[in-house]
């Protein structure tokens, strides 16, 4: 088979965000005890966090961490999570039904994003709280001092304001499973409130207000058309959170959820827009896609887990080489929208559900995910361009006209490179790549990086890493074409300068 695809710098969709390569770190199982900190690790820093972890995590470049969480923001009570060590609560915590410590908390975190060079996106708790808990946070975090919970933030060591820049009111206020769940005019209630009293705070802040968890849900996409009629003019993004799995094991399936993904964002870009159109308003909303990843190899695995204990092994995915194609796929649909996405958090970094994976006490190691996120987050820097595809096309128990080639380029202008992102989703057969890149005159190969394995099953351990990428693709580019053998499912980063 062949594909044939047409890249011009004239054809542009938008400057990439950075924060499209963000991710997120959750108080749940052991992403923060025993991922990211761990007093007693021989790579512990003065504050316990290991730094093994942090170069694994710098090695990807992660702009933006969403922190505390998803579902257990819901519950938690920040106050907790500041201030003497030995003065803080053990909490029975309802999200995860676990006993949170409170060794880590805001400031903690801080100094630990601050080290690994990254944002950080708060969420604020609108589930069992609500404008008082929010508008104190934002107060202790970003107020200079003179004022009670500012002065506060002094007294516990931290003189400088955290300047935290984002923030999401609440976390999936959809879903059933969240503590204190609400309507969606409940939910947009109570986000305008809290929106215009931290702004209030704050007028320099960023807002998300809370779209759907995922686009199964009964209430999408009416959701967003009745929380946005509330929170359109003092919210700047809407959230989408969306995770996928091969559950019936049909891998040409599996693959094609990226067709649900763009339906997914087309659809939230158009409430988006209607809702603009009756407001009469001039403002754009735009996307953050704070959630996405592959989720479900744990399941079964955390039914078995006991509750109440401090930092079980829970949502510990161990991905497989087509769970790194697929999320290649999500990164590629990420920035054929860069238009209109421009945040997005990798659900998570660190053990839950993460592309990177620690020991207790031990090694910390890559899974399958960590390749096509460190090479979208490296080289996917700059324009991204509408690539014109042809491609030969299948079709899937739930999707038909599915393409072979799933595609996105990257030109980053300031260092003249040209990014091709491609995932061949052909299980069985080479595709033969013919790119027209004219426009890009005098242009030549750096190098084609290829993530391909014969079991599309196989999983790196701490032990062996089976699924790496290699540089010897074999891109060619000569004249103004680049010709590549996209391997069968297989993820290819052509790299032109
Ligand atoms: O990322 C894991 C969980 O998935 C988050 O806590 C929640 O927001 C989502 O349902």
């Amino acid at each position: 088979p062949r594909a044939r695809m047409v890249v011009d710098k004239a054809f542009k969709i938008a400057e990439v965000d950075r924060r499209i390569y963000g991710s997120f770190i959750e108080h749940l199982g052991r992403a923060v005890y025993g991922g990211i900190y761990e007093p007693t690790h021989p790579a512990a820093d003065s504050l316990g966090f290991r730094e093994d972890v942090k170069q694994l995590i710098k090695e990807l470049q992660v702009p933006i961490i969403r922190y505390p969480g998803g579902n257990f923001v819901s519950g938690y009570n920040w106050e907790d999570g500041v201030g003497p060590l030995n003065n803080r609560p053990k909490r029975l915590e309802l999200a995860w039904r676990t006993i949170e410590p409170n060794y880590v908390g805001t400031n903690e975190f801080m100094e630990w994003a601050k080290g690994v060079g990254s944002e950080v996106m708060m969420a604020v708790n609108l589930g069992t709280r609500g404008v008082d808990a929010a508008r104190n946070l934002l107060e202790y975090c970003n107020h200079p001092g003179g004022s009670y919970w500012s002065d506060l933030r002094r007294s516990h060591g931290h003189e400088q304001p955290h300047r935290v820049k984002t923030w999401c009111l609440g976390n999936e206020m959809d879903g059933p499973w969240q503590i204190g769940q609400k309507t969606p005019v409940e939910y947009g209630r109570l986000a305008y409130e809290t929106a215009k009293a931290m702004r209030l705070v704050d007028p320099d802040i960023e807002l998300v207000s809370c779209g759907s968890s995922n686009t199964a849900m009964p209430t999408f996409p009416e959701w967003e058309a009745v929380t946005l009629d509330h929170t359109y003019e003092v919210a700047d993004y809407v959230s989408l959170h969306q995770y996928y799995g091969n559950r019936d094991g049909d891998s040409a399936n599996y693959l094609a959820r990226t067709m649900d993904m763009e339906h997914f964002i087309r659809t939230v870009t158009a409430t988006c827009d209607y809702i603009k159109a009756k407001k009469r308003s001039k403002k754009t909303m735009y996307l953050s896609f704070d959630e996405w990843n592959v989720w479900f190899h744990s399941n079964a695995a955390d039914q078995a887990i006991e509750p109440w204990s401090i930092a079980p092994p829970q949502l510990e995915d161990n991905y497989n080489f087509e769970d790194a194609l697929l999320v290649g796929s999500m990164l590629i649909t990420l920035l054929r929208h860069a238009d209109r996405v421009k945040m997005a958090c990798l659900a998570q970094l660190v053990n839950v559900i993460a592309p990177i994976m620690t020991e207790n006490g031990g090694r910390a190691w890559k899974q399958t995910i960590f390749y096509p996120y460190l090479h979208a987050s490296v080289f996917g820097r700059g324009t991204s361009l509408q690539p014109i595809v042809e491609s030969p096309v299948y079709d899937a128990q739930d999707y038909t006209d599915v393409p072979y080639l799933d595609s996105a380029v990257v030109y980053n202008e300031a260092e003249e490179e040209v990014t091709i992102f491609a995932v061949n989703r052909n299980l069985n057969e080479a595709l033969d790549l013919n790119c027209d890149v004219r426009s890009f005159e005098g242009y030549q190969l750096v190098e084609h990086i290829v993530l391909e394995n014969d079991d599309l099953k196989a999983v790196n351990t701490a032990a062996e890493e089976k699924v790496k990428p290699h540089s010897k693709g074999g891109a060619e580019c000569r004249d103004g074409f680049v010709n590549a053998r996209l391997s069968k499912a297989s993820w290819n980063v052509i790299r032109l300068k």
